[in-house]
């Protein structure tokens, strides 16, 4: 048995087969997917030089709205997307902006449920889609992926004193996620659709564990170690659960932009505007 749900997490780390979760969830998962307007940080509103058709970056036209580049984004997921006071700030968010300053683009970030965003994409409510987003096979079927630009690791955190040690050790547990993220995805094809809560926000789901009504949280390392270092109480399992790789979602039709960003991508790789990014919000441990 241990070895069968080892086996399957390795496959279902590789394969991508379904579209969602776990389906209708329980609890509180929102059942409006559409674009929650609430809490949409205009995060710094200084336009670069805008649409300069002169500047070979321009990407006049290619945005829904001109001028602007609108991001789509579920902003509770610290360090890449979380609220500081009204603005969110975060990896995602500075990756985002010195993107728009490439392309001459104002910079303006939509927060929304994760669930949504590829949505809002898709729907042409937002260009891109910027949070933490792991590359799925399923999800290219709806949206195009960017260039990556960060590894996540899906990790599984639980209380101190948990009797959970291993990843066997889920087996008949109860397990928190956040609603339709990879988390959520792998703790139901390998537990089953019963072993798992979902919650909109992965803050719930880590709640939720230091109320003991979840026995652990399947959840990227990043906002892992940061739930941890703010709930007392809690530990992140040695064992990696799957390693993915995080990129922008465009709109399938939208390639033009899909090149620019990738150039843009490319250029703060290679200059080291993105490994700055990186070390400003996450300290090497
Ligand atoms: N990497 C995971 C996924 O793509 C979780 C991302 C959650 N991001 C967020 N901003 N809440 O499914």
């Amino acid at each position: 048995m241990k070895k069968k749900i080892l086996s399957m997490l390795l496959v279902t780390a590789m394969a991508a087969s379904m579209l969602c979760g776990c389906g209708t969830g329980s609890n509180d998962a929102a059942d409006e997917s559409g674009v929650a307007d609430e809490g949409d940080a205009d995060s710094e509103s200084d336009a670069a030089d805008e649409g300069d058709a002169a500047d070979g970056d321009s990407a006049a036209g290619l945005t829904v709205n001109d001028g602007v580049l609108t991001m789509a984004t579920n902003a509770y997921f610290p360090p890449y997307e979380y609220y500081e006071g009204d603005e969110i700030v975060g990896i995602d968010a500075d990756i985002a902006k010195a993107i728009a300053d490439k392309l001459g683009l104002e910079l303006k970030i939509e927060d929304m449920e994760f669930e949504a965003i590829i949505l809002a994409v898709q729907s042409g409510k937002a260009d891109i889609g910027l949070a933490g987003m792991t590359v799925r096979p399923d999800r290219q079927e709806s949206v195009n992926f960017s260039d990556t630009y960060a590894t996540g690791i899906q990790v599984v955190i639980v209380k101190e004193d948990s009797d959970i040690k291993s990843l066997e050790d889920l087996e008949g547990k109860k397990i928190g996620v956040q609603l339709m993220t990879t988390g959520d995805i792998f703790a139901c094809e390998d537990f089953g659709e019963d072993a798992v809560e979902q919650y909109n926000k992965g803050a719930d789901a880590v709640m939720a564990l230091t109320q003991g009504k979840v026995d652990a949280v399947l959840i990227d390392n990043e906002p892992a170690k940061n739930f941890v270092a703010n709930n007392e109480g809690l530990k992140i399992l040695d064992t990696e659960y799957a390693v993915e790789d995080y990129a922008a979602c465009l709109n399938k039709e939208n390639d033009a932009l899909l090149e620019k960003i990738n150039a843009a991508i490319k250029e703060l790789k290679d200059d080291g505007t993105l490994q700055e990014i990186m070390d400003k919000y996450i300290t090497a441990d």
